[in-house]
């Protein structure tokens, strides 16, 4: 290894988009540590720069592109800076088209995380630009180095990629098909997470209802759930992201008899009509998702359901625009996040004639915004008084003084107390609602 790698450099990670890339960037950071980096927590110390980034929507591109051209800046001032760029915009060719155009030094996939070291190695060795994204995953590769930053709370990998292609989704492109990880290399990871000291894990995948699919010995999703349960020292499990037409009996009964699973499911509607479910490639009706979570509440008392929704949907009527408003009032979600439907190429959807104006999507947004923020609002307001069990997660963003902490429900519960409770689960008096978060005090240590 070179002597620049010897622990003098600094790196500093930038990371956009979901969980999945939250998880990535934890590992870029293990991979980065092992090879001598530090991390730095601002851009102007750094002497690496890593990008890792997110294609879902347009304005997610936007946001990355904002934050290059200010980084591409710095990099003039500081010649020495290297610039590294993966994630799910490097998988795309018209993206790395531009990279190159921008002068970008390293850019990797997200199939090949694993060979950082070594692309960062030959840049410092041949001091031209090094390109290197698979086209495709390989093999699953286990056992790679990373830094968790939470001591509380773990994202754990299940699963990777999507085989399901809805018509306006980019990630089955930039993330490859579906595969599995061994149950046995979950659990293992578990295990070491609770030696680590762990309290609470979130398992992921785009689709964790279709987890196990090409494994040698069949293990469903409910299989694992119930596998991750006798892991002693985890006390909380979560899971995103469900898919309506994989929930399955037998993982509402496995959440039901389990304490450890928390009472939350994100379990993405995305549209309310049937025909554009149809046309978004869903295979599902309104009618099976108003089932689904009648009988998911009837059988997990307490149970919070969240989700995705999309507006203005190429082809999308005002009817069913109404019909997702209408699923809105009925499932009363307990959190949504909504989305202006944005075209991305490559995908089914783009090739569609209809396309809605922006203002269309924006007045949709704002109509669908304000329903839902009322439904949040009144939810959690009828929780005032209530006793809560929350897990200390740190000091609160927004106010250093106090602590922010979570419900089983997945709702931030804002509370005074000591940085001694981080990590420990507690029981918190609910004082005052917000739409999206609560006020305590505890009760109880
Ligand atoms: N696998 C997850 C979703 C991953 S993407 C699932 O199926 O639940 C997160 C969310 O982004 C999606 O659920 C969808 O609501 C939204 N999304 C994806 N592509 C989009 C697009 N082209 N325009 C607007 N929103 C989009
Ligand atoms: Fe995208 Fe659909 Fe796969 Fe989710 S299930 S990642 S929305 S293609
Ligand atoms: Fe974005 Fe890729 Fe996640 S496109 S939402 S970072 S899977």
């Amino acid at each position: 290894m070179k002597e620049e790698f010897a622990g003098a450099n600094k790196y500093r990670i930038l990371t956009y988009g979901c969980q999945m890339n939250v998880r990535d960037s934890e590992i870029i950071s293990g991979l980065l540590e092992g090879m001598g980096y530090k991390e730095s927590l601002s851009s102007a110390d750094a002497d690496l720069i890593v990008f890792n980034t997110c294609s879902v929507r347009h304005s997610a591109e936007n946001k990355v592109y904002g934050k290059l051209g200010e980084i591409m800046g710095l990099k003039r001032k500081n010649p020495g800076l290297v610039i590294a760029f993966g994630g799910c915009m490097a998988q795309l060719p018209e993206v790395r088209q531009r990279l190159k155009k921008l002068g970008v030094d390293i850019v990797f996939g997200t199939h090949n995380i694993h060979q950082l070291p070594e692309l960062i190695k030959e840049f410092y060795n041949s001091q031209k630009a090094v390109f290197n994204v698979w086209e495709s995953e390989g093999p699953i590769v286990e056992s790679l180095p990373s830094v968790r930053k939470s001591g509380v709370s773990a994202f754990i990998n299940i699963m990777y990629g999507c085989n399901n292609f809805c018509a306006y989704c980019i990630v089955p492109y930039t993330r490859g098909r579906e595969r599995s990880r061994c149950p046995e290399e979950i659990i293992g990871e578990l295990r070491e997470l609770r030696r680590d000291g762990f309290k609470e894990v979130t398992l992921l995948g785009q689709n964790v209802n279709s987890y196990g699919i090409g494994l040698e010995n069949r293990v469903d999703f409910a299989d694992l759930l119930q596998m991750a349960c006798e892991v002693d020292g985890i006390e909380r499990i979560r899971f995103t992201t469900s898919h309506p037409k994989d929930v399955s009996d037998k993982l509402i009964t496995t959440m039901a008899q389990n304490r450890k699973i928390c009472e939350h499911i994100h379990v993405a509607l995305q549209a309310g009509s049937n025909q554009v479910l149809k046309r978004m490639n869903r295979h599902y009706t309104r009618e099976h998702y108003l089932d689904l979570t009648r009988k998911m509440r009837e059988r997990i008392p307490g149970l919070a359901i969240t989700t995705d929704i999309i507006v203005g949907f190429p082809g999308e009527t005002e009817d069913d625009f109404k019909e997702t408003l209408d699923i809105v009032e009925k499932v009363r979600f307990d959190s949504a996040f909504t989305f202006m439907y944005s075209s991305r190429s490559g995908t089914r959807a783009a090739e569609f004639k209809d396309h809605l104006s922006i203002e269309d999507k924006k007045e949709r947004l704002s109509i669908l915004n304000s329903i839902q923020y009322r439904i949040a609002t009144e939810i959690n307001q009828s929780l005032e008084g209530s006793i809560q069990e929350v897990l200390v997660e740190g000091p609160s963003k927004t106010n250093e003084e106090k602590m922010t902490s979570r419900t089983r429900t997945n709702r931030i519960v804002i509370f005074s107390g000591s940085k001694d409770l981080i990590g420990q689960i507690i029981n918190v008096r609910i004082t005052e609602a917000k739409t999206f978060s609560l006020f305590g005090e505890i009760i109880q240590i």
